[in-house]
């Protein structure tokens, strides 16, 4: 399962490059907000950033949400490099925008996924991704679980070479349970990756083991 990084935040980014176990970053309008970028220029100059810290796959949302405008966006974000994979929001102009790419060979995230219909249609245009949003759909009292459950599902009846990407992932078990249902990637912010690490077991056994250490000294 890949890993990516669900932040636009630059020293976020290169802390979790630097565990050395990243394989992408997804970004989105919300994301790159907060930052606080904001103009065309600041904006690509931001994805150029990003694609310096890590060698993966860069999602970058297009802004726009009709088709000529998409194309556009997409393409401009898309020259950026080699990496970038131009997020297009689940929408019917989006839909024809993700075909428009992927016939030119520009790689897509086809983004705020949340049914399995939404996500067949994306993965029938061309879709490199899909993101269903987990957390968001847990928010609303509906198990998000299983909407990815009902996607592997779809992809593996037809052969869908499309990567499903869950996204708005929030904690750990949220990562566990992805691994276990074969999420093809899982996306978020570096602390629920980080949390995987702990165990209470972990930490007092790695104290003994330290207090013994230094009997042998
Ligand atoms: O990639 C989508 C993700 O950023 C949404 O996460 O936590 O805002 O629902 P969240």
């Amino acid at each position: 399962m890949k890993f990516f990084i669900d932040t636009a935040n630059l020293e976020q980014i290169r802390e979790a490059q630097d565990l050395g176990i990243l394989d992408g970053v997804t970004t989105n309008p919300s994301l790159m907000a907060k930052e606080g970028i904001s103009g065309k220029e600041a904006i690509l100059k931001h994805y150029k950033d990003i694609c310096e810290i890590v060698d993966g796959d860069i999602s970058a949302e297009v802004l726009s949400t009709t088709y000529e405008e998409m194309i556009k966006e997409g393409e401009e974000l898309a020259a950026i490099h080699p990496n970038i994979v131009v997020k297009v929001p689940i929408i019917k102009d989006g839909i024809k925008a993700i075909k428009y790419f992927s016939q030119k060979g520009i790689r897509t995230n086809c983004t705020l996924i949340f049914s399995a219909g939404q996500a067949l249609l994306a993965a029938k245009a061309g879709a490199t991704y899909v993101s269903p949003f987990l957390g968001r759909l847990d928010d609303v009292s509906t198990d998000g679980l299983h909407l990815i459950q009902e996607i592997r599902t779809i992809f593996d009846n037809y052969g869908f070479e499309t990567e499903i990407l869950a996204a708005s992932v929030r904690h750990a078990m949220h990562i566990i349970n992805c691994a276990k249902i074969g999420a093809d990637v899982v996306t978020c912010p570096l602390p629920p990756i980080l949390s995987l690490l702990n165990h209470p077991l972990t930490a007092s056994g790695l104290e003994q083991f330290i207090k013994d250490s230094q009997k042998m000294q």
